[in-house]
């Protein structure tokens, strides 16, 4: 098999991933014949690269310590010479800002989830979560015509408010973490977007919290990334599953399960995420500023509009459920509607954007919130100031029948 080959088999295959969640079944259902299944080992062997150390997390997933140099990111034809950088240039005035973080005051039952591998990477390898075979099984059920998390595609609903009209650099945004429950070929997800131009030409960062069967496996609350650069029409993914997100943390990774979520009426648990713009090399970094983790980025290089900034910022939740099946839509947040306030709702706050090299505070009159199809089913507020310190909002909503998809 020459070179040339593979790669186009990856490229194929990696595609074939970034639609993972689409499955149906339960992996149980499906039988496999002998050359499917060499043919799955096969792939398996492009994919996971060489390990240096395994890390097990206790849920079961497989975290693969590889060289930092050799990771999948570096398959992309267009980071073959990228040169990597280890840590930010600049950040933000305000990432690491003790005093701005304390700023956004939360109610003493707030603490934030833990996440992260409770063992790290060696030096000069960073973890990689592993494809297992199931994982393809699940891709195999897809079909190929479907293109993942865009709201043209029908099975998508959206809750969000967003700001608009200045060059953007980055954003940040406190989410509340829970756990709904959802069916196999549904996910609901919490999200904060970084986009630039619309239709085929829309690049797209996303980072947040997502319940989502056929990506992860399992019914857990995971910290999810996505992009794409033209539209959800052939490039991005989710995670590392395709060749672009270039991992730098030894011990944060996107696909890591959040440990604790958050109770209608009992402890609250956040995540704090922020997406920016170095100023000097112009990639996108995704930090974890509760304890000052740069996890990764993701090179200006892969990009068209966001080479050069955002345009707009969206914070909200998602929720994706086959149209045609007739099965309840899933909840979305905590499952109640965003009247029912901070206790019970799930909530985004201390929402940041970055402009003139800093976080900031959004302009009020930038700030609009998106219509939503059916406000029984889901909804968020209007942005709101609490106390003259930071922008707020809540949103989620039960689901159920006639939603809108
Ligand atoms: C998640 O899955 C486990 C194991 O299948 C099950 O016991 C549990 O009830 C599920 N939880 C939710 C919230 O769906
Ligand atoms: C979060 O979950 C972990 C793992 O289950 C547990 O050890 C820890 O005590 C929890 N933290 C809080 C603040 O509840």
């Amino acid at each position: 098999m020459t070179l040339k080959v593979s790669m186009k088999m990856l490229i194929l295959l990696v595609s074939a991933i970034s639609l993972a969640w689409r499955s149906h079944g339960v992996e149980g259902e499906i039988s496999i014949s002998e050359e499917e299944d060499a043919e799955l080992e096969r792939q398996l062997k492009i994919i996971n690269k060489p390990a240096i150390k395994v890390i097990k997390t206790h849920y079961g997933d497989i975290y693969d310590c590889v060289d930092i140099n050799k990771q999948p990111a570096f398959d992309h034809p267009l980071l073959k010479n990228h040169k990597i950088q280890m840590r930010p240039t600049s950040f933000p005035k305000g990432l690491f800002d003790k005093a701005s973080s304390s700023s956004v005051e939360q109610p003493s039952n707030v603490m934030p989830s833990e996440i992260g591998l409770k063992n790290r990477c060696p030096p000069g390898s960073v973890p990689i979560r592993r494809t297992r075979k199931e994982d393809l099984i699940r891709v195999k059920q897809n079909p190929s015509d479907f293109q993942p998390l865009t709201d043209r595609a029908s099975g998508h609903t959206f809750t969000s408010n967003y700001v608009n009209s200045v060059p953007y650099h980055g954003a940040g945004a406190l989410i509340a973490v829970y756990n709904p429950t959802i069916l196999n070929d549904q996910f609901s997800s919490a999200v904060m977007w970084i986009q630039n131009g619309e239709k085929n030409t829309l690049n797209s960062i996303q980072v947040g919290w997502t319940v989502n069967h056929a990506l992860h496996g399992d019914n857990r609350t995971r910290l999810f990334t996505y992009w794409t650069v033209d539209g959800y029409q052939r490039t991005g993914c989710f995670d590392t599953r395709c060749p672009g997100f270039v991992q730098v943390s030894t011990e944060m990774a996107p696909g890591l399960a959040f440990e604790n979520t958050s109770l209608i009426d009992g402890p609250k648990y956040i995540t704090k995420v922020v997406i920016y713009q170095d100023s000097s090399t112009g990639n996108w970094w995704l930090s974890f500023s509760e304890n000052n983790v740069h996890i990764g980025y993701w090179p200006k290089s892969l990009f068209t509009g966001l080479a050069t900034s955002a345009s707009y910022v969206i914070w909200g939740g998602e929720v994706y459920s086959l149209s045609s099946s007739g099965e309840d839509s899933p909840p979305m947040g905590s499952g109640l509607l965003p009247f029912k306030g901070g206790k019970e709702a799930c909530f985004f706050n201390g929402l940041q954007v970055i402009y003139d090299s800093e976080l900031k505070d959004p302009i009020p009159s930038l700030l609009h919130k998106r219509k939503i199809a059916n406000r029984y089913c889901y909804d968020a507020d209007e942005v709101e100031k609490y106390n003259d310190m930071y922008y707020y909002f809540h949103f989620g909503g039960p689901g159920g029948q006639n939603c809108g998809f």
